[in-house]
């Protein structure tokens, strides 16, 4: 049979025709995948994840992977062919997923629980005794919805006209990723997301977020049984979707805010989640302020002209050793091209040696390391997404903030000395995946969910900072690189 298929690769959110029988190879290469072993089916480096369509089996195939592996959908790239429309997950563009190891207060119950932080990439679920209150299994995974947009404006876009397909994607994912933890009976599961994440999973309209003033009329915390949602499993779990704090600023944020203990401190503290859609909370536990504010993609690296994921290749740290420039690379390759917290490393390097200006101006692109290099644009983009941040930290705090936890994979990257010289933030400290770590103190003390669920996010007020007369004006002055005070 000849003629055109159509070929999605996630998590690159690529979509190509191609002539049915192209060897996969010829097609990933084109997208920046290697091949280590030169496509002798060896080293399993190229290789990617069935999603949708179907891959045939090849007895090298069966000589790298295990049968699991295999029933999973994972195939080699440089032994296949496109023979009908596929849809592909690329291992090499795996994003790190944050689990969480924190010790947590718990009320000892019987039966098991699970905890789960629906990312707009990335999912990340945990099952706990409830008895000890123990870690018993994880599982992370991508979302699904990524072929549909990689970031949450364009997934509403999608989700205008398709939203009972995002919510099916999501509910399908989420009810693998339980019974992958156990086929033990559930007494309960507690699901934490940023808002868009929150109305796809409940099956609501997304169009509240898809024009002024983004406020979702539904955002409260939202209970079913697994059986309301289809799902046959052990024990016939309550499932519970904790509540939006407003807007875009989701129940992640309220899981940072009890994982990290803002709520039950007399400090003023913040908690800041750097993304595409920075989030950010300033109070005491009596009052918190909390707003999310457009960065963009560049501290995930996108619209930078050599802008990649935290993959094989990618220049994730850049320093300076007697005034000379050292990269480092992931997987000691090659570089191909530079992640997010090699950007803001690369910048704030830049500066120190006079390349370029604290306005943000450069003479010429910015070398890096292999052919690698910035580019005016890419300084663009990077003052935008500081300054919207940056911005937005100014506008909500009132007085010095005492502590300042960063939230989020990105936070638990970038170099804190890098963040204050470009003027992004002062002091601040990684925190790890406090959305996951809050979830799990929301499943793991029931005495306390009126608490944790309701008078938590009563006392955060939700600013529309877009609507600050201020904000403009605040956010044209954080566009320079003026580094920050230490
Ligand atoms: S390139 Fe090594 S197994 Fe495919």
């Amino acid at each position: 049979m000849t003629g055109r298929i159509q070929l999605t690769l996630i998590p690159l959110g690529v979509t190509m025709e191609a002539d049915r029988g192209t060897s996969l190879e010829s097609l990933l290469f084109r997208h920046g995948v290697e091949f280590p072993c030169g496509g002798a089916g060896e080293c399993r480096g190229c290789r990617v994840r069935v999603i949708e369509g179907a891959v045939a089996i090849t007895s090298q195939m069966r000589s790298i992977f295990t049968p699991i592996e295999l029933e999973q959908g994972w195939r080699l790239g440089c032994q296949a062919c496109a023979e009908g429309p596929l849809t592909l997950e690329v291992a090499q563009w795996e994003t790190p997923v944050l689990a969480d190891d924190s010790s947590l207060e718990y009320e000892p119950a019987a039966g098991l629980g699970i905890a789960i932080d629906i990312g707009t990439t990335t999912i990340a679920a945990q099952l706990l005794d409830l008895e000890t209150g123990k870690v018993q299994a994880v599982e992370t995974s991508l979302n699904p919805q990524i072929e549909h947009g990689s970031d949450v404006m364009t997934r509403v876009q999608f989700g205008l006209a398709n939203g009972p397909r995002l919510t099916e994607l999501i509910r399908t994912e989420i009810l693998r990723i339980c019974r992958a933890l156990t086929s033990r009976p559930v007494c309960e599961i507690i699901l934490c997301g940023n808002s868009v994440m929150h109305h796809l999973f409940c099956g609501l309209s997304v169009e509240p977020f898809a024009s002024v003033p983004f406020e979702p009329a539904e955002g409260g915390t939202k209970w079913f049984t697994a059986r309301e949602l289809g799902w046959q499993l052990a024990g016939d779990p309550q499932v519970c979707f904790m509540p939006c704090l407003g807007s875009f600023v989701g129940s992640d944020i309220l899981a940072g805010i009890l994982a990290t203990g803002m709520f039950n401190s007399s400090r003023y503290q913040a908690l800041v989640d750097l993304g595409t859609n920075g989030e950010l909370v300033v109070g005491d536990g009596n009052s918190m302020l909390c707003a999310s504010t457009a960065a963009g993609p560049a501290f995930e690296a996108g619209r930078i002209r050599m802008g990649m994921r935290a993959a094989t290749g990618a220049i994730s740290h850049v320093s300076l050793e007697d005034g000379r420039l050292r990269c480092h690379v992931i997987g000691g390759t090659t570089a191909r091209g530079i992640c997010g917290s090699g950007l803001v490393d690369a910048v704030a390097a830049g500066l120190e040696l006079g390349a370029i200006q604290a306005s943000g101006r450069m003479a010429v692109d910015f070398p890096l390391e292999g052919g690698v290099c910035l580019s005016q644009r890419d300084i663009r983009e990077l003052q935008l997404a500081k300054a919207a941040i940056a911005a937005g930290f100014r506008i909500l705090t009132s007085r010095k903030v005492e502590r300042t936890f960063l939230a989020g994979a990105f936070g638990n990257y970038v170099s804190i000395a890098s963040a204050r010289r470009i003027g992004l933030l002062n002091e601040a400290e990684p925190s790890g995946n406090t959305a996951l770590a809050g979830t799990k103190l929301v499943l793991l003390n029931r005495s306390r969910r009126m608490e944790f669920l309701e008078d938590v996010p009563a006392r955060v007020r939700h600013v529309n900072l877009a609507a600050d007369p201020r904000f403009q004006d605040v956010f044209t002055d954080c566009l320079s690189f003026d580094g920050l005070e230490g």
